[in-house]
């Protein structure tokens, strides 16, 4: 089955190419450099430049993958979570295709294309364990199997790549930030400054970032004078600790297998190899997608998309965007 997917749930336009053989074409067209001058996402900006980008990505898509929308034989599309004025415009303009072409339609949950992500690039036994981190969402899930996921912890606060793009913003390094103090890390010192770790109840496997935030604002109040790379790779540092402990005591805990780190700050080169040390140390093996299929994709979304349409799930042209979509069931 030759699948055409959309993603447009938060800033990227993304359209995607997936067949028997696997991916045959993934285009993201970023915004960044719209939503760079104002710090952070502009929603309304965001539905404005998907509007104007969406069907030129598509169309890169197709010619890309060597096809034509004739050779489409289902469509699916990101519905939630996300910016509601977003989702909008990939959901409508996917559901305008299959009307148009009379092909089954079927709408996604950006939260488990993150997290089947990984199985585009190697098979993984379930259940595993999955840490979603990305600029919205910080999450720990129990991936039972496909369309069966039971939270088991998530952040109290700030997601990690908000923190990542919060930090940024206050050491001047731009938006979003999350990439740059990454690679402004690699020439620190990560034990230069002790940032606060959060330390969260017993027995819990969830996350709290506003500390560490606070008290990077504070050091730069107090005059902190340490070289910039020493100050990104020492906060870059507090915030992968916070990641990796709770999960390796959860996956310890549940005797989970391999451990599956998805959504954009799983690009983070630091918490790649924290978090593969980490489990190295107790047998434990850690997977991440490649690069690309981190950070937002339609690549994700078709994988999703196109096992539930090969079991026979559809849904209907009526189907809505949804900002607060759930997943799975909180345990
Ligand atoms: O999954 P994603 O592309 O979009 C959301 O669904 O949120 O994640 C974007 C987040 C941003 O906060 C960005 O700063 C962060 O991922 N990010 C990184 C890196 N690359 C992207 N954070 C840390 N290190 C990176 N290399
Ligand atoms: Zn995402």
């Amino acid at each position: 089955m030759r699948v055409l997917a959309i993603e447009t749930s938060c800033d990227d336009t993304a359209a995607a190419v997936l067949d028997d053989s696997g991916v045959r074409a993934s285009i993201v067209a970023s915004q960044d450099m719209v939503h760079g001058k104002y710090g952070g996402i502009v929603p309304e900006l965001a539905s404005r430049q998907h509007m104007l980008a969406i069907l030129p990505v598509i169309e890169r898509a197709l010619a890309e993958a060597a096809v034509t929308l004739d050779d489409i034989e289902a469509v699916t599309a990101t519905y939630g979570p996300g910016l509601v004025g977003s989702l909008l415009v990939g959901l409508q303009v996917a559901k305008g295709i299959a009307f148009e072409r009379g092909l089954p339609f079927i709408g996604v949950n950006h939260l488990e294309g993150h997290l089947l992500a990984i199985l585009l690039d190697r098979p993984v036994p379930f259940p595993y364990l999955g840490l979603l981190v990305s600029g919205g969402h910080t999450s720990l899930y129990l991936v039972e199997d496909l369309g069966r996921y039971r939270q088991l912890g998530r952040t109290r606060d700030d997601a990690a790549g908000e923190a990542f793009d919060k930090g940024a913003k206050m050491l001047g390094l731009g938006f979003p930030g999350g990439r740059e103090i990454d690679r402004r890390a690699a020439a620190g010192n990560r034990t230069a400054i002790r940032f606060p770790r959060a330390s969260l109840k017993q027995g819990r496997y969830d996350f709290s970032f506003s500390g560490v935030k606070t008290s990077l604002r504070q050091y730069l109040l107090d005059g902190g004078d340490a070289a910039l790379e020493d100050v990104c790779a020492s906060f870059q540092e507090a915030i992968v600790e916070m990641l990796v402990v709770p999960t390796l005591k959860a996956a310890r805990d549940l005797g989970t297998g391999v451990i599956v780190v998805s959504g954009g700050v799983s690009a983070n080169s630091r918490l790649r190899t924290a978090m593969t040390e980490a489990g190295a140390a107790v047998g434990l093996e850690v997977a991440f997608p490649r690069v690309a299929y981190c950070t937002d994709n339609a690549a994700m979304i078709g994988y999703a998309g196109r096992v539930r349409l090969l079991r026979g799930e559809r849904h209907d042209l009526t189907l809505n965007a949804s900002a607060t979509l759930p997943i799975g069931v909180a345990s």
